[in-house]
């Protein structure tokens, strides 16, 4: 296994993290098959992973209560003594907190899911701009600096799925030790992308990358003209290792998580991360990877810059992010994960569904995109 220092912190974690949002399971998200996650993580840290990420969520049967997984890692870190082996990560659920002293009730209980006295890393979970000022009235910075004092955590962090500038605005506003971002060959310019990716090394925040594979789907549903891409060169490697190769050629990445289900996925993945240092890539290899993003960016659907000029929208509606889902949902086959997106990250009031056809926009569009169409085209695709 190769390690990377992880930010500031120097800590040196494997570059491949176990991430515990997808544990194989029982048929029901809720039931998770101990037996088989009990060898991967067997498996995992004996070849050297040293990062277990979850979040009070996960495995649960919805996100406003706690989930198993915090409680299936607490025990078998505790069962097997095996807490001193590794770094442990989880998040605080953000938009579970109504009152201030919520802040101190979950992370007390998130102690004892997990069965420790401290937690390595401790995120603020998914963060976004509608409702950052509300985090920071209830005084979640005097809050972390607290738990940090009394070593109930060792370093903080976040996560978001949120845009550049927010992004850029929460690394500011509070000495983190590390974020947690969406990112991998097709996000680079969604969400916090290159330029927060950038902008988060530059400030040495440790840098953890969730969703390489997009969820699975840039391993698992691979359009025909991208396959072919693949097929023609004479590197054989199947689109999974390519995704990961990708980010650990990015000398700004620490650490990358894979939801790992099955044995033959940690396997590979372990293989895959044999390899993964920095700007280790071929000039070759590097332009086959643009032929793909290129081949992905193809089929989106509008022309859209996001430059903004049409906005604010009288209705409320968030047009570039709306433009931006549409083009998500154009690039891969299975428009689940971005339908998900759209109601988790857009407040009700910036969705397609409050167009009002003034076309104000259309008139200011710097692209000429008919704005009106498109919009309504989101709201069929999104079911909105
Ligand atoms: N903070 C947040 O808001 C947030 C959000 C998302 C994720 N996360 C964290 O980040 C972790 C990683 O994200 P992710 O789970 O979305 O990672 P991912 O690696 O993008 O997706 C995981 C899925 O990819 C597929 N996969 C993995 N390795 C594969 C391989 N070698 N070949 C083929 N398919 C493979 C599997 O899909 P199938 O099951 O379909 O086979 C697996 O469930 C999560 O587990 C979680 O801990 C955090």
């Amino acid at each position: 296994m190769l390690y990377r220092e992880l930010g500031s912190t120097r800590e040196k974690v494997s570059i491949l993290g176990f991430g515990c949002m997808r544990l194989p399971t029982l048929g029901s998200y809720d039931k998770i098959d101990l037996k088989k996650a009990n060898s991967l993580l067997d498996h995992a840290l004996q070849e050297g992973v040293n990062y277990l990420d979850t979040a009070y969520p996960y495995h649960g049967i919805s996100n406003s209560g706690g989930g198993e997984s915090e409680v299936f890692l607490g025990a078998y870190l505790a069962e097997n003594n095996r807490h001193d082996e590794v770094y442990l990560a989880t998040k605080l659920p953000t938009w579970l907190l109504k009152e201030p002293e919520d802040l101190e009730k979950f992370l007390d209980e998130q102690l004892k899911r997990l069965r420790t006295d401290q937690i390595d890393f401790y995120l603020l979970h998914s963060l976004k701009e509608k409702q950052w000022f509300h985090l920071e009235d209830l005084g979640v910075f005097e809050f972390l600096d607290s738990a940090i004092a009394d070593g109930r955590i060792k370093y903080t962090g976040f996560s978001t799925h949120d845009e550049t500038a927010f992004f850029k605005e929460v690394v500011d506003s509070y000495p983190w030790d590390l974020c947690q971002l969406q990112y991998n060959y097709l996000d680079e310019n969604i969400q916090v992308g290159k330029e927060g990716l950038e902008y988060a090394a530059e400030k040495n925040l440790g840098v953890v990358i969730m969703e390489p594979l997009k969820g699975g789907v840039l391993a698992n549903q691979v359009p025909p003209e991208v396959e072919k891409i693949w097929d023609e060169v004479n590197v054989k490697r199947n689109p999974a290792e390519w995704a990961l190769r990708f980010l650990w050629n990015l000398p700004e990445v620490n650490l990358v998580l894979s939801g790992m289900n099955t044995m033959e996925q940690l396997v590979e993945n372990l293989k895959t991360a044999e390899e993964g240092l920095p700007d280790s890539l071929s000039a070759l290899e590097n332009e086959v990877m643009e032929k793909v993003k290129m081949a992905y960016h193809a089929k989106i659907r509008v022309e859209c810059s996001a430059c903004g000029y049409c906005m604010p929208c009288p209705s409320g509606i968030n047009i570039p992010q709306c433009l931006s889902y549409l083009n998500q949902a154009a690039m891969l086959n299975d428009i689940s994960n971005i339908q998900g997106q759209y109601y988790f990250m857009l407040k009700d009031t910036e969705h397609a569904s409050n167009c009002l056809e003034c076309g104000l926009c259309e008139e200011i569009c710097t692209q000429k995109i008919p704005i009106r169409e498109m919009l309504k085209e989101v709201k069929k695709t999104f079911g909105d």
